[in-house]
């Protein structure tokens, strides 16, 4: 797949997608999200891929947001569009994908961009990475889902702050609020993640998948995530994966998980 604004490259089942435009600092435009969703689908509906890594190229920023200047103009329903459109395409389908999906947040994540990393299934950042939500300070709100995920991340009363004062949080108070996981330099950012990549890959891809769901649920209106865990679980008897796993285990052998 050709792409202009981010590159895709796929090594022993993990796909690393980079956001490719360092002039304007990673902005996600129009092109840019529908490309993240063509490079996203591609590696989730390939089964060789087992994680997804997604960060920013160069070494300022992972994406400074959506880009300010394709929107500047926009109505009311132009508004509206952009974020469902934005939503349907990449966040929501990020936090949905069956492929797990890291961020490795290397710089500014702010806006757009701290939404992107938050919709991915968990995160890792460079200790130069600066957060924040500052779409108040343009005279607008998170539209990307910022609003529901931030707190569901940090907690309602840090999400109000954060979003109010459109404030910037270092890499430590993120990991400290729980909103990366790990914080370490540039030069490891990408090796740290590659290392719970690999972690991930050594386990059952289609567990993966009903974990994501069940977890996941948890999030949904309406839906009650403790049936849905018990119906993921069932699920998983009737899966090769579940027999590899628990036949390896009994002959006290390393599992090779057929993926199914
Ligand atoms: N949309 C469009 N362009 C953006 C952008 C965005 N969200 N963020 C940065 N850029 C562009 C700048 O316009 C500039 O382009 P130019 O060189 O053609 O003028 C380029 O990226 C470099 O940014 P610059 O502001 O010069 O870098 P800086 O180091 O002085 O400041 C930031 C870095 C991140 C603090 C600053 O770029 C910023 O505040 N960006 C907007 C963040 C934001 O509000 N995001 C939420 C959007 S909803």
């Amino acid at each position: 797949m050709n792409f202009e604004n981010i590159q895709s490259q796929t090594d022993n089942g993990l796909t690393t997608i980079t956001i490719n435009r360092p002039t304007k600092l990673n902005a996600l435009n129009k092109a840019t999200i529908s490309e993240l969703h063509d490079a996203l689908e591609a590696a989730d509906q390939d089964k060789n891929v087992k994680v997804i890594i997604i960060t920013g190229s160069g070494e300022k920023a992972f994406v400074a947001g959506a880009d300010i200047s394709e929107f500047a103009h926009f109505d009311v329903k132009n508004g509206q569009k952009l974020a469902a459109k934005g939503q349907e395409l990449l966040f929501d389908f990020i936090e949905n994908l069956s492929t797990p999906v890291i961020a490795a947040v290397n710089g500014f994540a702010l806006g757009g961009g701290l939404e992107l990393a938050m919709a991915c299934h968990f995160r890792v950042a460079s200790d130069n990475a600066k957060m924040g939500l500052p779409e108040v300070s343009l005279g607008v709100i998170p539209g990307y889902g910022g609003t529901q995920r931030l707190p569901q991340l940090v907690g309602k009363g840090r999400a109000m702050e954060l979003i109010m004062t459109a404030g910037m949080i270092d890499a430590n108070t993120a990991l400290n609020y729980g909103l990366v996981n790990h914080v370490t330099t540039q030069e490891e950012l990408l090796p740290l993640a590659q290392n719970i990549a690999s972690k991930i890959m050594r386990n059952s891809s289609v567990a993966i998948k009903a974990a994501i769901k069940a977890i996941n649920a948890n999030y949904k209106e309406g839906v009650n995530g403790y049936h849905v865990e018990v119906e993921q679980f069932g699920e998983c008897f009737g899966t090769d994966d579940f027999k590899e796993g628990t036949s390896a285990f009994l002959q006290k052998r390393e599992a090779d998980f057929p993926g199914e």
